[in-house]
């Protein structure tokens, strides 16, 4: 399949497929729920995958058994925001892993146009923290976009910025929310991760590497 379309650019999520940011989306977000009383364990945090962060804190909100104002849901998400950004801020250039730094270059050396697609508005702190600021050809991210994953927005946004249509991209994800905005911007998929362990994509992988393999069949060699 990959091959019939002859992909000519890849658009990575960045959280929970470039590095293990989802972790710490995980700690904040259960610091926050603690702290409110609301019941958050792993499986409710998986709906939390690729979607925005005021749409992750209704979902947190979802056992909780008080009302909050806007005003309040506002400083709650600030307050999981500065929780998340501790974390950020002890990563480096080291935590991006081997395996994820050797398939970006080799992509790079076949000659693959990449972007990032991703729903957070952390995606320049990221970035840089792990050396990659200037690495993508284009960045998509929560800054840029109005809807976040399902739409396919970001991606859409992503493929423009590549310069390439989107049957000529495939998106590289971990959440079903941006395996179905692949799929409804008309991009392949690849899960990693969480949507790997479910089926979704069109195909999937088991770290990242993988991608080497199924590339390499639609390879401009
Ligand atoms: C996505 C994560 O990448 O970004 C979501 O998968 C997160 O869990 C979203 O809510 C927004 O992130 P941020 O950094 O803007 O709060
Ligand atoms: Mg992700």
């Amino acid at each position: 399949m990959l091959k019939e379309r002859n992909i000519a650019g890849i658009i990575f999520d960045l959280d929970g497929v470039i590095c293990s940011t989802d972790e710490y989306h995980y700690l904040a977000w259960k610091f926050m729920a603690d702290e409110l009383g609301a019941r958050f364990d792993r499986t409710i945090n998986e709906r939390l995958r690729g979607v925005s962060r005021m749409e992750c804190l209704e979902i947190v909100l979802e056992t909780y058994q008080g009302t909050l104002s806007p005003e309040e849901k506002q400083r709650y998400a600030d307050k999981k925001n500065a929780a998340y950004q501790k974390h950020l801020l002890n990563m480096s250039p080291a935590s991006l892993s081997e395996d994820v730094r050797h398939t970006l270059d080799t992509l790079r050396e076949r000659g693959y146009r990449m972007a990032i697609g991703s729903s957070s508005k952390n995606t320049p702190l990221i970035l840089k923290q792990i050396g990659l600021d200037r690495f993508f050809d284009a960045v998509a991210d929560g800054n840029s976009i109005t809807k976040s994953k399902p739409d396919p927005e970001v991606f859409l946004q992503a493929a423009e910025g590549l310069g390439l249509k989107p049957e000529q991209c495939l998106v590289i994800e971990d959440a079903e929310a941006g395996i179905e905005a692949a799929q409804k911007g008309g991009m392949m998929s690849a899960a990693i991760g969480y949507a790997a362990g479910l089926g979704l994509g069109d195909i999937q992988l088991q770290k990242l590497s993988d991608l080497l393999d199924c590339m390499r069949i639609c390879a401009k060699l």
